[in-house]
């Protein structure tokens, strides 16, 4: 994602419980089923299911119920540092319908926007494919292979995002490798992506709480003095005006946790570069059809019908790591749509590869951090290492998801090649806006079948 994901909310009773695992709430995983698939189209189901991320959990003192973590602030007499914090706090369980709008139905999960429980309004929400094991997240190789689900973005209005991406955790969250994270993969511990998130209240095994600031405009989130990096592929981020799908490698190797510059940001403004100077390529590569310059080609009543579901289909050409190309194809009424082509002048062709990413960096002006952070190749390493599969719905406190559904700098002139992403208005997706008026909006991600290249769909 090119900003920070949004958090969630958690009760203004709410105790959170960090490192430790809370018995409050037991934690029932929601069910979900996926396809692996082979050769000419044989698929064999999966059982799997779902965890929230742990940012979205009560974190409250070990065996009592004071948060540890309330609205956007850590209580200092608890959490005094980290480490002191992760020792004396616990991560709960979660009641995944009635406080975070999460349902799970056979194949399909739907994640509503905004969810009013007894003691706590929740914005959105971050979950993870686990294995059937149900304590370890289900990981993925990519390369060589397919990966396939229906979207349903039509309650997406602008300002939100319904991602479906991959991201190089570790299989169990960090449970082996950090001895004070107890709770592990099972309560959503781990997280990272290529923006190096401050946001993250648990980093390896620790509370995120030294220097933690609360958010000047987010009642539920704040960034602390660490970040938390790993490359990502974003298969999916949309609403249902605009869409992209966007590789972001990174130098590192892993979940990495981060400070200062290798976060690549510029909390002071004083280090303008700083963006393309950390571990991870935060612009990443990637296809908008709309800013690729078909204008009619995804939304409502257009080729792409975004008022109805529709299936999404993503080649990783490549084998052992060497991945050289990402394809695109929908299915909709029975039919399959290979992607738009580009229509920018001096980029051709429908895929992300790397000779597509260096004309489009060149043709929009853009820094290429995605070949400096190392490419394709540099995504498909951290595909044949393995990562996990995560669907969200978020709101951005940051740039209001401008970057992905309007015209992005709002300051230049929007006909500027690259500039026009989708026909959201510059004053659109306020999180105070959205979360007032489309409280409502949901998403749905169902059908989820993984396998050999033309394995998980029938082309027509
Ligand atoms: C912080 O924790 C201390 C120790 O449990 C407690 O006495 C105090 O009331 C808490 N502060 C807040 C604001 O909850
Ligand atoms: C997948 O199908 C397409 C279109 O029919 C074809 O061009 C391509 O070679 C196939 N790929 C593989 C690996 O079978």
């Amino acid at each position: 994602m090119y900003s920070a994901a949004a958090l969630a909310t958690l009760s203004l009773f709410a105790a959170v419980r960090g490192q430790q695992v809370g018995t409050s709430q037991t934690e029932t995983h929601p069910k979900m089923s996926w396809k692996q698939c082979t050769g000419s189209g044989s698929c064999t189901s999966q059982s799997g299911s779902i965890t929230i991320d742990s940012n979205w959990r009560w974190t409250h003192v070990t065996g009592g119920y004071t948060n540890c973590y309330t609205g956007n602030t850590w209580n200092t007499t608890i959490c005094p540092d980290g480490a002191t914090c992760a020792k004396n706090c616990a991560i709960d369980g979660a009641d995944y319908s009635s406080t975070y709008g999460i349902t799970a139905g056979s194949d399909a999960l739907t994640l509503k926007f905004v969810t009013k429980g007894s003691y706590s309004t929740n914005i959105g929400s971050r979950t993870y494919l686990m294995a059937s094991s149900g304590d370890k997240y289900q990981m993925f190789n990519l390369v060589g292979k397919e990966f396939t689900f229906d979207a349903d973005v039509s309650q997406l209005p602008c300002g939100l995002n319904g991602a479906l991406y991959f991201v190089e955790m570790s299989a169990d969250g960090g449970l082996s490798k950090f001895s004070t994270n107890k709770a592990g993969a099972k309560y959503g511990t781990g997280y990272c992506d290529a923006q190096c998130p401050h946001d993250i209240k648990w980093i390896n095994g620790e509370a995120n709480a030294d220097s933690w600031s609360p958010s000047q405009n987010d009642q539920n989130a704040g960034s602390g003095k660490y970040g938390s990096c790993c490359a990502e592929m974003d298969i999916w981020e949309a609403n249902s005006v605009s869409t992209a799908y966007t590789p972001h490698p990174c130098s590192s190797t892993g979940q990495t946790r981060c400070s200062g510059l290798d976060c690549g940001d510029d909390p002071d403004n004083t280090h303008p570069t700083a963006r393309y100077e950390g571990l991870c390529d935060k612009d990443g590569c990637d296809f908008n059809s709309y800013r690729m310059g078909v204008t009619n080609f995804y939304g409502k009543g257009m080729t792409i019908d975004t008022s109805s579901k529709f299936t999404v289909v993503t080649q990783f050409i490549g084998s052992g790591s060497g991945l050289t190309e990402i394809k695109r194809f929908y299915v909709q009424g029975g039919k399959t749509v290979a992607n738009s082509q580009s229509t920018v002048s001096g980029v051709t062709g429908n895929s992300i590869t790397d000779a597509f990413c260096d004309a489009q960096k060149t043709a929009f002006g853009d820094t290429n951090s995605f070949k400096t952070k190392g490419g394709l190749g540099g995504i498909g390493a951290a595909m044949a290492r393995g990562m996990v599969l995560v669907m969200s719905l978020w709101d951005d406190h940051s740039v209001n998801m401008l970057w992905l559904d309007s015209a992005y700098p709002t300051d230049v002139d929007a006909t500027k090649p690259g500039v026009s992403r989708g026909t959201c208005a510059t004053g659109s997706g306020k999180p105070t806006d959205v979360e007032s008026a489309s409280a409502s909006a949901q998403v749905i991600y169902s059908n989820i079948r993984f396998g050999d290249i033309n394995s998980t769909f029938t082309a027509s």
